[in-house]
């Protein structure tokens, strides 16, 4: 049985304060005792401050991104350790606004995922279709490569630390959610090309969530499918009564 994972993505949103508030909000309201994992995503400059909120507490603190190297004459980057330090145990890796706004490329994405592994990090990697590949059925050809090119070369024990997250990229920020059933369709196609690549055990305990437009409304729909492990929020997020009630929806 699959651990359901909620993180909320707050991209380039908050103040400092407001992001401390946030996290306050998000320990205080999580259900004593559930089983769900929760995890928050804060931007770069408020990790320190969200980790002292949520250290001794259920929820735990991710990164939005992370670099490929360790260390080194990289201006402007962000290395893994350095993201430990911070208090960060998760990170996202190849969020599609990344992908498609920054340009990072499949290979990019594979060296991050390795490095953040080997650092101890716990890495959620994003992939997911554009409109115009959906309107052309690509997305299966999609999943394909952008799995494979992310997990190549990775072992048996950092399999045991990645989570995927299924954003098509029609429905980030734009209110259109995948149905219950576009979404279960295409988490049991990812798992299938993973059983096929690296083995039904691999495939199997592997978490898939769900990203793009969900809500407090929409929740239940989507983690009551049985390749549905969680959620990747990233509006909702934001407040903390809809991202607790995301939470809530949770079954288990
Ligand atoms: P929205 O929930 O705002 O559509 O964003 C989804 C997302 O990109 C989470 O990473």
């Amino acid at each position: 049985m699959r651990t359901k994972i909620v993180a909320g993505n707050w991209k380039m949103n908050t103040t400092r304060d407001e992001a401390v508030a946030l996290a306050k909000a998000v320990v205080a309201g999580v259900p004593a005792g559930t089983k769900t994992k929760v995890l928050v995503c804060p931007p770069f400059p408020w990790l320190t401050a969200v980790a002292e909120v949520t250290r001794g507490t259920p929820v735990a603190v991710g990164a939005q991104n992370v670099f490929h190297e360790k260390k080194g004459a990289f201006t402007g980057e962000v290395s893994p350790g350095m993201l430990r330090e911070c208090g960060c145990e998760y990170v996202l890796v190849g969020h599609s606004e990344r992908r498609h706004v920054l340009g990072e490329t499949d290979a990019a994405i594979n060296h991050k995922v390795h490095t953040a592994l080997e650092d101890g990090l716990h890495v959620v990697l994003c992939v997911g279709e554009t409109l115009a590949e959906r309107e052309r059925n690509l997305q299966e050809r999609v999943f394909q490569r952008q799995v494979y090119a992310a997990c190549a070369g990775l072992t048996d024990e950092q399999f045991g630390r990645l989570i995927f997250a299924y954003e098509p990229v029609w429905a980030i920020g734009t209110g259109k959610v995948a149905t219950p059933e576009q979404a279960q369709t295409a988490h049991h196609n990812i798992r299938q090309r993973m059983s096929q690549l690296y083995g039904e055990k691999i495939a199997g305990s592997l978490p898939i969530l769900y990203g793009g437009s969900v809500t407090a409304e929409n929740a239940a729909g989507l983690l009551n499918q049985p390749d549905v492990d969680g959620a990747l929020v990233g509006g909702a997020s934001l407040k903390a009564d809809q991202f607790l009630a995301i939470v809530t929806a949770a079954p288990g």
